[in-house]
């Protein structure tokens, strides 16, 4: 494999956005998958995606299928005490939101990258990184059952959170915390049982209705982190949610054939700082947030956007100032994020060893929510997206 300047590990959507990005530069790049490409063009995650994120997918020419499919939304719904209040969102805080399955942008990403005819290797893992104390390291990777190297100028780490590239840096401090709870997450081929997503705070234990588009349904619930799935048929599932969901009047939750089950645990984490020397770590790689506020994908873009400018500023004219600003101006959002996601999640979920009194704070909380104007428009600016750091883009 001949050198290139930028070797990007994994084919998520922050290392195909970079990729994408770079190549608008007319940087090259090569991005090491581990899996297959049906394998992570089948991968069901997020849904929900920041205007911005989608004004940046626009701007690279990355959206045509997502402005065609994807569905806008202007609000959503907090459900408590059997009474759903709605949130209008874009009344108060300017921006919209849009619902299109992560699994479809990667595969919008990957065809976008296939066109260019730069490299994109499938099953093929890194295994190691060396060279970072230079100006010329290696990843080390497996491909076609043989161990080859890629020579690069730039490692961007984009394998996620079980990544090898993390691992690569020294002198990283880790910053985590793991909730009492996990999520399990279905796909149902059924209409959406209302318009807008409904996060519902029940004495039984979170619940989300979300959507994927007018033919399939998104739906979350809390269960314990040592959950199996085979723990959860589907009779189960659907009655435990119409328990959650249920109000005092005026709701019917459809169900069908459940097409995916999987459980996720939820988790805070950051790295700092995101980068060691030429290894620049961007998304799940560097932090995780609990997925009850919907910022994970669209943290992994703002990433990419900080990252591409600092590297196109580099290539041009050695200008190294935005490679040495890369990581805190990344964790200043970061940091944001991280409070707003557990903040969010800490309203909505009943830890398992929750008091009365905790359960007393936490409706009034969503009391305060869906009664105050600041507190809504607080919550609504935050839920929506902080605007872009300067320099992503
Ligand atoms: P990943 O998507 O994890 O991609 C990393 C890639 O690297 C993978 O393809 C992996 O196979 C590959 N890789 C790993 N190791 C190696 C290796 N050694 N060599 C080569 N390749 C490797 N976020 C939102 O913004 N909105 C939401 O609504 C939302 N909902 C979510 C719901 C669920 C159930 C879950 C689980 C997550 C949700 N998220 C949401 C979070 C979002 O899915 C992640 O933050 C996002 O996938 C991060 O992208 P990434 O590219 O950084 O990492
Ligand atoms: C989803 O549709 O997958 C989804 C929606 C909202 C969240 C998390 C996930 O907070």
């Amino acid at each position: 494999m001949p050198r290139t300047q930028v070797a990007i590990v994994g084919a998520g959507p922050a290392g195909l956005l970079l990729a994408q990005l770079l190549h608008l530069r007319g940087i090259d790049s090569v991005v090491l998958e581990r899996h297959t490409r049906s394998y992570v063009e089948a991968r069901i995650r997020a849904g929900v995606l920041e205007q911005g994120s989608v004004d940046l997918l626009t701007k690279a020419g990355l959206a045509d299928r997502l402005h065609r499919e994807r569905l806008v939304h202007h609000g959503l719904e907090l459900l408590f005490d059997g009474v759903g209040h709605h949130v209008p969102l874009t009344e108060l805080a300017g921006r919209e939101l849009t619902i299109y399955g992560q699994h479809e942008l990667v595969t919008d990403l990957v065809a976008a990258r296939l066109d260019t005819g730069r490299p994109l290797l499938f099953e093929a893992p890194a295994v190691g990184i060396d060279g970072l104390d230079t100006d010329s390291p290696v990843v080390h990777y497996v491909h076609n059952g043989r161990t080859e190297e890629l020579h690069c100028d730039f490692v961007a780490g984009c394998d996620g959170f079980h990544g090898v590239s993390r691992p690569a840096a020294a002198g990283l401090t880790r910053y985590e915390y793991e909730y009492p709870y996990a999520w399990l997450g279905v796909l149902a081929e059924v209409a959406p049982s209302a318009e807008e997503l409904i996060y519902a705070s029940h004495d039984r234990g979170f619940a989300l209705h979300s959507m994927r588009s007018p033919t399939l349904t998104r739906l979350y619930l809390q269960v314990s982190p040592d959950a199996s799935v085979s723990a959860w048929p589907d009779e189960r599932v659907w009655a435990e949610l119409r328990t959650r969901l249920d109000r005092t009047s005026g709701f019917e939750l459809a169900d069908g054939p459940i097409v995916d089950k999987a459980v996720t645990a939820l988790r805070s984490f950051v790295v700092e700082p995101m980068r060691y020397r030429r290894l620049f770590l961007a998304g799940d790689a560097a932090h995780i947030v609990p997925a009850t506020g919907a910022k994970g994908l669209n943290l992994a873009v703002v990433d990419v956007a900080v990252l591409a400018s600092a590297l196109t500023r580099w290539f041009a004219d050695g200008d190294a100032a935005g490679l040495e600003s890369y990581s805190d101006t990344c964790l200043a959002r970061v940091w944001r994020v991280q409070h707003f996601s557990w903040w969010m999640t800490s309203m909505l979920h009943r830890a398992p060893d929750a008091d009365p009194f905790t359960r007393r704070l936490q409706l009034s909380q969503l009391r305060y929510l869906t009664s105050s104007a600041a507190a809504a428009t607080s919550f609504a600016e935050n839920y929506v997206g902080l605007p872009f750091p300067e320099g992503a883009q």
